[in-house]
């Protein structure tokens, strides 16, 4: 069962413990990472904010907090973003809320990558909840679509609402089911070789912490 709101508003405080004043801060996307950016407004901690995805943008603004864009932000110090699996080695599959390319130049651009979670993400192996997203640029579908089938994945065009789903790059996502990835960094490189992909939603090795909201309402801390 995904975690309820309140368990998420109780990470995205808890998440505070790892802001400083004077940070650069990763905004993430999506229920957790707004539980963090909502907290992180209130906390009134003076810090800026570098957001993955427009609605993080537009929360970021609504609460307080200053936005920077990437080319002059620097270094940014810690990213805080939610996901969509974790494996146990922390591996992760993001994107089902469409903003995987600009959370993975963020997270790449940050010393500290923190990932916040419900304890229903937790996974024995990444595809375990549902299919790895890839982005692609509209042009370039059919051949994805092809080769993505020749990997043994099934890709299907996002869709919302009854039409294709844009990301804020202008790009469409392919949902690829998978039935078990023997390895996930060899699947990300084929993925990748693809002309056309933009980017995947296999993150690997790049958490430094996970933050988990357990049934029980503990948080729990996993480390790479
Ligand atoms: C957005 O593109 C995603 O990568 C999200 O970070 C991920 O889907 C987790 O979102 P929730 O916290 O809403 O589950």
């Amino acid at each position: 069962m995904a975690a309820d709101d309140a368990s998420l508003d109780a990470l995205g405080q808890y998440a505070l413990r790892y802001v400083k004043p004077g940070h650069t801060i990763g905004l993430g996307t999506g229920r957790a990472a707004s539980a963090f950016i909502r907290a992180l407004g209130a906390s009134r901690i003076e810090v800026r904010g570098v957001p993955t995805s427009g609605a993080s943008e537009q929360l970021g603004r609504s609460v307080g907090i200053p936005i920077v864009t990437l080319a002059n932000a620097g270094k940014i110090d810690t990213d805080f973003d939610g996901a969509d699996e974790v494996d146990p080695r922390l591996n992760l599959i993001k994107g089902y809320g469409g903003a995987l390319v600009r959370e993975k130049i963020v997270a790449v651009s940050s010393r500290r990558f923190v990932v916040l979670v419900g304890e229903e993400k937790l996974v024995p192996r990444l595809g375990h909840r549902g299919p790895i997203p890839v982005e692609v640029v509209p042009f370039g579908v059919p051949l994805a679509i092809a080769k993505i089938k020749a990997l043994g994945m099934k890709p299907r065009i996002r869709e919302n609402d009854g039409k294709e789903f844009v990301t804020d790059n202008g790009n469409l996502i392919l949902d690829c089911a998978v039935k078990k990835i023997a390895n996930p960094a060899r699947l990300d490189r084929d993925l990748l070789a693809i002309p056309g992909v933009v980017g995947t939603g296999l993150f690997i090795a790049m958490a430094d912490l996970v933050l988990v909201a357990e049934s029980s309402g503990k948080i729990r801390a996993l480390r790479r």
